[in-house]
């Protein structure tokens, strides 16, 4: 599909959607963490905020960003996928003890099939494996398919924490599907197969526990939510190219290399 928006646009929209149901736009943060020895560099959307999911009054209580990152663990991807980077602006909206599942999943579900108009038929999703609520929100709340419902394990649906300590928790990816001619032809092949016939554009995240730095973990007080989606793969998806350096936010770069 191609609906022609720029990486500018989506930016706004992105935004607008959340700052509409009562997030705090807030600005992309250094991509040296402030007061983050754990971390190097800003990894994920949720660094900057990583304080609110364990605050008893946190600042705000719903924040909506557009994050650069830089993530060194998909150094070895990068070149041999078409959709893995470095570097990357991370589009995301984040409770800190606020809403949880049923909202940050009907709101990822609207913005993408509604606002952006994504075909929803070649959209899979991903939960985790004993996560059975949102797997039920996914099928009754939203009414999508249980064959495309995809239950993984540690390796894929749970995230975090940023560093070596923080909240952490289950998670449900959204999918898309490029099609058979970009899998590995198997009749199993589904999301958390190895071949590039599916990838993820929008991780959920349902952030529940403190993980300590010696890998235990405590229940938070207060869940929360961290969703981020990579917004060169958004791109890729709406403009119609192959690889996300076909995008409008990096062809360029790429065409001023070559020259
Ligand atoms: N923290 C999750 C990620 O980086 C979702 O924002 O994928």
């Amino acid at each position: 599909m191609s609906n022609g928006m720029s990486s500018r646009e989506i930016r706004g929209l992105f935004l607008e959607f959340f700052r509409e149901r009562g997030h705090d736009i807030v600005p992309s943060a250094p991509l040296i963490p402030r007061d983050d020895p754990t971390l190097l560099f800003t990894s994920a959307g949720m660094v900057p905020f990583k304080p609110h999911y364990l605050a008893d009054e946190p600042p705000i209580r719903r924040a909506v960003s557009i994050q650069r990152c830089l993530r060194l663990s998909d150094l070895d991807e990068v070149g041999h996928t078409p959709y893995h980077a470095t570097f990357f602006e991370m589009l995301g909206n984040f409770s800190f003890g606020d809403y949880f599942k049923r909202e940050a999943i009907e709101w990822a579900w609207e913005f993408l099939t509604k606002v952006l108009e994504l075909d929803p038929g070649i959209l899979w999703v991903t939960v985790y494996k004993d996560d059975d609520a949102a797997a039920e929100i996914w099928r009754s709340v939203i009414g999508f398919p249980e064959e495309r419902i995809v239950p993984l394990g540690d390796k894929d649906n749970f995230w975090g924490p940023a560093g070596d300590s923080g909240a952490c928790g289950p998670c449900s990816e959204i999918h898309y599907d490029m099609g058979p001619e970009s899998g590995c032809g198997r009749p199993d092949c589904k999301p958390g197969c190895d071949c590039d016939r599916y990838f993820e554009i929008w991780n959920l995240v349902f952030p529940q526990y403190f993980q300590s730095a010696d890998g235990t973990r405590k229940q938070l007080k207060k869940p929360g939510i961290d969703t981020g989606m990579g917004l060169e793969r958004l791109l890729s998806v709406l403009q119609g190219v192959k690889s996300i350096y076909d995008t409008d936010l990096l062809m360029p770069l790429v065409t001023a290399i070559g020259d």
